[in-house]
């Protein structure tokens, strides 16, 4: 067998040993944007893309050249706001006074368009993000049933607000409206699932939407573009690529954007919303940084605790917003922890997205591996070791999980979000040490604690439920199931997200109401009876 060693320097393939299904049908050179529902060619600077997976030539392994994208500029950026404003027209637009059901209707042309691009955009995935093969299918399949969920949570609310309410003499029928127009930018670690969980209900309620992919996950949306103009009517959905600053940065300016949906940074989405010029009219829906601590308690079963730690700090390479980035083991039984730990990580494969079963690819992000090398080296400065005899262990894009142990405050592994395959492990002897270090913490999203004295477990639950917002038993942090709330506190977000509260977010209550006089009913009854009005309406969707 070979040694890890070996198989890190050696873990990049040769181009004929790709296997042939996972093969690029062809270099990605996009051309297209979708403005106002014309696909048009742009012949200015465009952005190369390179995978995260490097090809071997027989002397060194370097990223394969996948495609490229357009560079656009703030013109076609104010361009795409113009056709989106022009789409909503000041909600006078076909999309936003059509009835849900019609809504509906272009939502599901669109899902089976888009259906029948899976392998493709599958493969994309893996050779843009690095995502191992499974998890580019699940990311696909998971982002269908998203879009399917929404459908039917958006068929409930309106079914329940499709009768008319009498209050205090009053007639009032309450339905929710549109925003106007929403930016959605979307994250590089899950950029078609995280895109779409914004995207797709601010469409379906009624807005008219310009969607920027972030800098890696790009081309991957490049079959789906055709789809998008013809579910939709013109303009309801307009695409932007480039830098931040130039494309952003001027449709943020233009004060026209009614709800920024954002996956990123909270460094970034601060930048973004300054550059509103009337801050109040805009919506922010955000998703941003995360430091989810695990505290593993003394009585805990730790074969689980293990198990958890490993899919919770690094399924996709630790590169989810949910990861578990900071492990807080009682002394007690930190050393078997760290034994079982590290034997497991050890064992993970490694490999190439398509590579069986493999647990851990190659990283997407530039300089990657030398960002966790220095956070490493300064974490030794400060006392700790890398436990795991292949941790921190790179060959270009490929880095190996390294577990830090004993981390403390003073080390940048602490407090800085890794989002990749770093595990810091700080032993504790009293509680109130990952307590402090939660209520101290910029970040506020989840925690996972792992135990089994329920009066504990108890005293933990109801301080942390009030600085978090999901506590996880047993279990390592996620986002899912879908329709369970997804937010944060403090640095972490802004807004929920569910697949319900998703049609909260973008969109507004609004009510038509009357007083119950005689001539009202009469007038309100013919708008009824004769279906003139698709907000004020009784009709029920099946
Ligand atoms: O990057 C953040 C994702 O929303 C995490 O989703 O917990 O289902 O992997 P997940």
């Amino acid at each position: 067998m070979k040694g890890l060693n070996v198989e890190i320097d050696t873990i990049f393939p040769k181009s004929d040993s790709v296997p042939k299904k996972f093969k690029l049908a062809h270099v990605y050179e996009q051309k297209e944007y979708l403005i106002g529902g014309e696909i048009r060619i742009w012949n200015g600077a465009v952005q190369q893309v390179l995978s995260p997976v490097c090809i071997f030539d027989g002397k060194s392994a370097k990223r394969k050249v996948i495609g490229s994208y357009p560079l656009l500029t703030a013109k076609e950026a104010l361009e795409a706001i113009e056709a989106a404003r022009k789409a909503y027209d000041n909600g006078y637009g076909k999309w936003p006074t059509m009835s849900v059901e019609q809504r509906i209707k272009c939502v599901e042309d669109f899902i089976f368009r888009m259906a029948q691009k899976r392998d493709e955009i599958v493969n994309l995935l893996m050779w843009e993000i690095g995502k191992s093969l499974p998890d580019s299918e699940k990311e696909f399949d998971r982002t269908i049933d998203y879009v399917k969920d929404t459908i039917e949570a958006l068929k409930e609310l309106d079914r329940n607000s499709s009768r008319l309410v009498v209050e205090k003499g009053i007639l009032a029928q309450i339905r929710r409206a549109p925003l106007g127009v929403v930016l959605c930018m979307g994250p590089y670690n899950y950029p078609l699932n995280e895109t779409f969980t914004t995207l797709i209900p601010a469409l379906i309620m009624g807005n008219t939407t310009i969607f920027k992919p972030a800098k890696m996950g790009v081309l991957l949306h490049l079959p789906l573009l055709e789809a998008f103009r013809d579910a939709f009517p013109p303009g309801v959905v307009n695409t932007v690529y480039g830098d931040g600053k130039s494309v952003v940065g001027p449709l943020m300016e233009s004060g026209k954007v009614d709800s920024l949906a954002f996956i990123g940074s909270s460094r970034v989405a601060n930048i973004l919303k300054h550059q509103h010029p009337r801050l109040h009219r805009m919506k922010s829906v955000l998703g941003l940084d995360a430091k989810n601590a695990a505290i593993i308690l003394p009585d805990s079963d730790l074969d689980l605790a293990v198990n958890e730690a490993l899919l919770g700090s690094l399924s996709y390479n630790g590169q989810r917003c949910t990861a578990l980035k900071i492990l807080f083991v009682h002394r007690s039984v930190a050393d078997k922890f760290n034994e079982k730990f590290c034997a497991k990580i050890e064992a993970m494969k490694i490999g190439m997205p398509w590579t069986d079963g493999v647990q851990i690819t190659p990283l997407p992000e530039d300089g990657k591996a030398s960002y966790l090398t220095d956070l490493i080296k300064d974490a030794e400065a400060n006392g700790a070791r890398v436990l795991n005899p292949s941790g921190g262990i790179f060959n270009e894009t490929f880095f190996f999980p390294a577990v830090l142990y004993p981390v403390n405050e003073k080390m940048r592994v602490y407090s800085e979000e890794q989002f990749g395959p770093l595990v810091p492990v700080v032993p504790f002897d009293n509680i109130e040490e990952p307590l402090k270090y939660i209520t101290d913490s910029n970040y506020g999203q989840q925690a996972s604690i792992f135990g089994n004295d329920a009066e504990q477990i108890s005293d933990l639950i109801d301080p942390l439920v009030n600085q978090l917002s999901r506590i996880n038993i047993n279990s390592q942090c996620q986002r899912g199931p879908d329709t369970f709330p997804f937010t944060g506190r403090k640095d972490s977000a802004e807004n929920t997200l569910s697949v319900s509260d998703a049609l909260k977010v973008f969109s507004i209550r609004a009510l038509v109401a009357a007083k119950l006089t005689d001539s009202n009913k009469t007038l309100i009854n013919n708008i009824l009876k004769n279906n003139k009005s698709n907000f004020l309406s009784t009709d029920f969707i099946l």
